[in-house]
């Protein structure tokens, strides 16, 4: 996957990310791109997606669901790392001041104007209400001066579907597993759209985790990617961390205690005048939040009965979770599948990809979507009211 960086004067990094990585089933029919019945759509579905939900601001143009013609992306994050996280309202001002630029390369990018557009999609949430709030006016507006049917992406559904991008193989029903810095679910996807929660963090999520303990250990922001290269140097079973199980609830996570573990390690350190290994401490931290996701995927997967079991969101891009993963699917002849990183992390394209399932389904939103910000997964409302294109 080749990215064009530019780095802007305000410090938003500016990138455009090319030529999709081919899959296993590189050069196979789309069978993703099917009709519910098996049959072929009557022409291709030419989706305009806009994400804004937390400090990336990013469009792209999806063919037929898992053909990325563009893919832009605006990352607000060296903005808010001075300030140790996400500040919304300069995400949201931040948002204003780029979507229009990045809706324009998307569909220069793409070779195609509005009018070429089957439908315009948005993530409607979960996410920062301001945040979110841009992303679904502009879609709206532009819904409104074309005439194009309007689709609101569930943010999560959309990172589950990033993975339909580069696996043209892949159809329902799989596993997934969702973690990244609001949300850590382990999911059933049963078909496109439709999803069973079969457990789900108790309270931190793990990149939360990730974030929290990079602070702690004076990493910074964001933690996940600085845990994840300073983990490279350090060594993995240098303290034993423990892994929260909950007997009633056998695939639910915990990560708080976790997070507790590494504060007293810091403190007693501290108070013994002892320095901390930071690459031990970020090694052993990650090994322990490694292992308790992969161990829960894969139980999933042999009592559920699945095949076939997925990644998704920005701690999916964890390298030590993607080789963990695949070593314990290899071994339970599970087929595992994961996004390129940078599909991983927030993205358009994703929500492309879900939206064309939605759209398929006859899903449209009319003019009176709001952003949602605390959305629920699995049983959101869907509305089939409004303009349809037919
Ligand atoms: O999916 P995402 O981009 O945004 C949300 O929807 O939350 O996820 C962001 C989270 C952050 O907590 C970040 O620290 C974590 O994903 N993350 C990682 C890595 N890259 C991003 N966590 C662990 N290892 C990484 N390489
Ligand atoms: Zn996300």
């Amino acid at each position: 996957m080749q990215i064009d960086k530019n780095v802007e004067e305000d410090g938003v990094i500016f990138m455009s990310i090319k030529d999709g990585e081919e899959s296993d089933a590189a050069g196979k029919e789309q069978e993703g791109s099917r009709e519910a019945d098996g049959s072929q759509p009557d022409k291709d579905v030419i989706i305009l997606a806009i994400e804004s939900s937390c400090d990336e601001t990013a469009a792209a143009v999806v063919k037929n669901g898992r053909e990325v013609l563009s893919n832009i992306i605006s990352s607000q994050i060296a903005l808010h790392t001075v300030y140790g996280g996400v500040v919304p309202e300069i995400a949201s001002r931040k948002h204003v001041e780029k979507i229009n630029g990045c809706i324009k390369a998307a569909l220069d990018e793409a070779g195609i104007t509005l009018e070429d557009l089957d439908a315009v999609a948005v993530t409607y949430g979960p996410g920062l209400v301001g945040a979110l709030l841009v992303g679904v006016s502009e879609a709206k507006a532009i819904s409104f001066a074309t005439g194009k049917p309007l689709i609101g992406v569930h943010h999560i559904e959309g990172h589950i579907s990033a993975n339909f991008i580069e696996n043209k193989d892949l159809e329902p029903p799989f596993v997934c597993l969702v973690v990244s810095g609001g949300h850590s679910h382990l999911v059933v996807v049963k078909d496109y759209g439709e999803y069973e929660i079969i457990g789900q963090t108790r309270d931190d999520a793990a990149g939360e985790a990730f974030d929290k303990v990079a602070r702690a250990i004076g990493l910074g922001y964001p933690g996940g990617p600085k845990i994840d290269k300073a983990a490279r140097e350090g060594n993995p079973d240098a303290f034993s961390f423990p892994q929260a199980k909950i007997p009633d609830a056998e695939y639910d996570f915990s990560f708080s205690g976790l997070k507790s573990a590494v504060l007293n390690i810091i403190n007693q350190a501290k108070m013994q005048g002892q320095e901390l290994n930071q690459a031990d401490v970020a090694a052993s931290f990650q090994k322990a939040v490694v292992e308790v996701l992969t161990t829960h995927a894969i139980k999933a997967c042999k009592e559920y009965g699945y095949d076939k079991v997925a990644i998704a969101g920005g701690v999916a891009s964890n390298s030590a979770l993607r080789d963990l993963m695949e070593k314990e699917c290899a071994k339970n002849g599970i087929r595992f599948y994961r996004p390129s990183p940078v599909l991983c992390t927030d993205n358009a394209a994703m929500i492309g990809a879900a939206a064309y399932y939605e759209y398929m389904k006859g899903v449209r939103f009319g003019l009176d979507m709001n952003a949602v910000p605390n959305l629920p997964l699995g049983d959101r409302e869907r509305r089939y009211h409004g303009r349809s294109n037919s």
